[in-house]
Parts: C-alpha cells; structure tokens; sequence
C-alpha cells in the first residue's frame, strides 16, 4: 500500500497527527537538555524518542535520510526499518534533534523534524553539503537561480516582490565558506540575518517573511537538511534549488551508490521530495514560527507545525500535555 492509495481511505490524514507525537516526543527530550552543553546527549534523547513513537506508527518505514550510515549511527541510521510494519511502505528523512549546537547553547530554533513520502520518493542524499536556494510561494517561476550572482538573485526576489532591495532580508549561515556571498548580498542594500546553526528552520522561514522576516535563504549547508528543507516547502510552497558538493572521488563514488548518477544536477524541491509528503517539525527552543518546549509545573506545551502536500494544509498545534508519565 502507499500513501497515495490511501489517501482514498484517509490514511495518511490519520498519519499527519500521528506523526506530530513522533516530533513533540524528541523535541520534549531534547528540550530537556537545553543549555546543558552537551550536543551528543540531547541529540542521543531525541533519537531515542524520535524511535520510540515512529515504531508505533502503522507504516512500514525506510529511514533513508538519518543520523547517518549503520555503522556511525546505532539508532535511525539510513536503511533502518520502523514502524509497525503493517501499513504504506513509507520512506522517512529526519532529524531528531535539527540544531544540536543550538540546543546546548539554548539559542533560536532548534527543532526535532520529520518528513514521510512514498517508497522511493525522497533523495537518499549522502551525508555530504548542498549549495542551496530558497524563496516562499507567490513568486514566478525561476525568480531566483542557484547558478546566478548572488546580487541578481537579491535584484530578481525585490522586483518580483514590489519592494525596495532594502527591504529584502537574506538568512544565510554564519562560515567562513560563505564570506562571499555575504559580501555579494550587503553591496545590494539588502540586510543579512547571520544564523549560527538550523538551515532547515532557515528555508522554511522563507515561506512567511512577514512572521519572520526572512525573504531567501542562501548558501551552503547540510545535504540532509536540504532534503527535510525540501520536504516542507512541497507542502507550503516556496522555491528551493540544491546541489550536492561532490568535491571528491570519494563523495562522487558514495553519492553514486546512493543512487546519484549525475553529481552536478541542480535539484528542485520536487525533485528531492516527490509524491505525497507529510512534514512535521516541533520548537524545541523559541524560534521566529515556532515555541520552544515550556515546561510548567503540571503540564508540558509543545508547538507544532504539521504539513501535507496534497492539501498544502499548514497546521500548527500547540499542545499541552499533562500526562507527564509519558514524557
Ligand atoms: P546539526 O543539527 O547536525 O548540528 O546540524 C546543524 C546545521 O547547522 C544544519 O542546519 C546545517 O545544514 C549544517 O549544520 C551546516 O553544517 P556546518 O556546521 O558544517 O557548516
């Protein structure tokens, strides 16, 4: 069965909701860790929990974007099999803890995220970089090009957008590999929002620039995190380019057996999440669209956002949970 035949049967609406506990669980565990300095251990929670709640989902599910190879990751590595078995044949890409750094350091935007398509859907990118691209729903195809000047692109989004170029503001992570384009970005006029950590939260944060302020996101991040980028913005809408940087034989040949014939192709968001795509992502700390975790004395409130390509249905839930036991 796949998600798409039982969209008749309404299937996957049920999975939508089901797949909010798998993200509010990692995130509450993660949560937990926040501030702590320890990257592993909140990652480890959030895995842990991450795990727990996908294997009581009815799916048979392929983690094929994870923590990484069987080898590296003892837990949600790619090719692991979860759920209960007895459901669509699913292909899963996540992140248990989205923003690691982030978490420890108890700063913006860390989020526990997933993202579930039909078998054979979504890229099995390598865990490798992605140069990448984004911009929210309403504009013309092709506004903004991977392959243009940084420059052009901020000129094309402030034309197609009716505003100043002054108004644009760009989210880019805080490298020294991107020094360029930073440079290319503040010669238009265009103010810069430098983040520390979470492309993921930065892509998705184009698709409602007057929530947080972000028009494009640019620059090089993780291949993973594109893909989960990806997944979000097949539900909501937006632009996205990626190419993977396969700058060695040795990533050449990895990306190859993962299914990668061509190591230059650009990579639009339906190439890399195809199909039907459900996305769900919980705040772990306070960002620009989502809560972080609030632990009160007697309950414990989680904000979600939850989302379905094949009704472009955004919904965000805010949840308090006060049977603390299962936490
Ligand atoms: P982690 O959650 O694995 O720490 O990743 C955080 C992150 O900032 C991603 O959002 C981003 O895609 C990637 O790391 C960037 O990689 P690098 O830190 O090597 O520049």
């Amino acid at each position: 069965m796949t998600i798409a035949s039982n969209i008749s049967a309404g299937l996957d609406r049920v999975l939508t909701m089901e797949l909010v506990r798998v993200t509010e669980r990692a995130a509450v565990a993660a949560a937990r860790l926040r501030g702590r300095g320890d990257e592993k251990a909140a990652d480890q929670v959030a895995v842990d929990a991450m795990r727990q709640e996908l294997n009581r989902l009815a799916i048979k599910g392929t983690v094929v974007i994870g923590e990484g190879e069987r080898d590296e990751a003892p837990m949600l590595y790619i090719g692991e099999e979860v759920g209960t078995g007895r459901g669509p044949e699913v292909d899963i890409a996540l992140d248990p803890l989205e923003g690691t750094t982030i978490c420890a350091k108890n700063l913006p935007n860390a989020l526990a995220v997933v993202a579930l398509a039909q078998k054979g859907s979504l890229l099995n990118a390598p865990d490798v970089y992605m140069e990448k691209i984004a911009i929210g729903p309403g504009y013309p195809e092709g506004t903004v090009d991977l392959d243009a000047p940084p420059a052009e692109n901020i000129v094309n989004l402030a034309k197609a957008k009716g505003v100043p170029v002054t108004e644009i503001t760009a989210c880019i992570l805080d490298r020294p590999r991107h020094a360029k384009i930073i440079e290319a970005v503040r010669s238009t006029g265009a103010a810069i929002r430098l983040i520390g950590d979470g492309d993921v939260a930065g892509v998705i944060h184009t698709t409602d620039p007057d929530e947080t302020g972000i028009d494009i996101y640019m620059g090089i991040g993780g291949a993973p995190e594109g893909v989960l980028a990806a997944a979000a913005l097949r539900c909501i809408g937006g632009q996205m380019q990626g190419r993977l940087v396969l700058d060695t034989p040795e990533k050449i040949e990895r990306a190859a057996r993962m299914g990668v014939d061509d190591p230059k192709r650009v990579y639009r968001a339906e190439d890399m999440a195809r199909g039907d795509v459900l996305f769900a992502a919980t705040g772990v700390t306070d960002g620009n669209m989502l809560a972080g975790v609030k632990f009160g004395r007697n309950s414990i409130t989680t904000h979600t956002i939850v989302l379905r390509s094949s009704s472009r249905t955004v919904r965000e839930i805010k949840a308090r949970h006060q049977d603390l036991e299962k936490f």
